[in-house]
């Protein structure tokens, strides 16, 4: 069964170590994550954008596959199904379809709004026992279509959305979306600290977990960073094994193309990508 994010953030921000979001994009992908949360007996949250919602035939649909691999792998670690970046409408429809737990990002809109819809969001989200996340600062980088350049929020902000009561706070502290310039100055630990001050024990997210080196992920871990999460990363891996499995003309092998061993190799480097950072973050055995 599908759990709020809450209970296995708490948990994290207490014991210092990180629960990853890994978004997912297919089937494939999915089933991967589970297996390897279960393996390394790791709580583990499924990142769903609205773009890879779209591409997986709706939320409903999404809903559906993830609650029956849990039944049908024996998934007994907490799993939350999380909305990313999801606009109100957007969050609205996956509270409908049964996600366990919702990001709001109001961040782009005036601030007074961002923090009017959250405020309703919150108040839902309670009633039915779902966890929600809220942005400020816009976090740089591309998530679909949507450019940010790598902001640090305003701690006052952070404290007025956090007062709301919501169950954990994206931050920008500096963190992109995708692939880091070589010119990147790092993650703002002054920004974290600051912000840390004025939300308390509240989980905070760091985005943009692809590229940022370990050291500061675990420093921002060690700072309240309760979850972490990775997309583009494990788009790489992905990609990468499909072309490596196609270029090396193992398509062509035995009886011909065969689709369920081509996308086989993805599957496997998705695997060793989570377990990679499941160990970084500190997850293994924390379920
Ligand atoms: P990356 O694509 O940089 O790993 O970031 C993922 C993310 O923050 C999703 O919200």
């Amino acid at each position: 069964m599908l759990v709020s994010a809450k209970d296995m953030l708490v948990k994290a921000e207490q014991g210092h170590y990180g629960v990853g979001q890994f978004n997912i994009n297919n089937l494939e992908w999915t089933k991967s994550i589970l297996l390897t949360a279960q393996e390394l007996e790791s709580p583990v949250i499924l990142g769903v954008s609205e773009g890879a919602g779209k591409y997986m035939c709706g939320y409903k649909t999404v809903v559906g596959m993830v609650n029956g691999m849990l039944e049908e792998l024996n998934i007994t670690v907490p799993v939350a199904l999380h909305l990313d970046h999801g606009t109100f409408e957007g969050s609205k429809k996956c509270i409908q379809a049964g996600f366990s737990s919702i990001m709001f990002d109001g961040s782009a809109l005036p601030f007074e709004e961002n923090l009017a819809k959250t405020k309703e969001l919150v108040h839902c989200c309670d009633i039915l026992g779902i966890s929600l996340e809220a942005e400020v600062g816009s976090i740089g980088g591309e998530e679909d279509g949507v450019i940010g350049a790598g902001e640090c929020a305003d701690p006052n902000e952070c404290k007025t959305i956090n007062d709301l009561g919501v169950t954990m706070l994206a931050a920008g502290i500096g963190n992109i979306h995708g692939k880091y310039p070589d010119n990147w100055a790092g993650l703002s630990f002054e920004t974290l600290e600051a912000i840390r001050a004025v939300t308390g024990h509240t989980p905070l997210v760091l985005h943009g977990g692809t590229g940022i080196p370990d050291d500061q992920v675990k420093k921002a871990i060690s700072m309240g960073v309760a979850k972490v999460n990775v997309n583009t990363e494990c788009q790489w891996a992905f990609c990468d094994a499909t072309r490596a499995y196609i270029e090396a003309g193992k398509d062509k092998e035995g009886k011909g193309f065969d689709p369920r061993k081509l996308l086989a190799p993805g599957a496997e480097a998705i695997k060793a990508t989570v377990k990679e950072k499941m160990e970084m973050f500190g997850s293994v055995g924390k379920a």
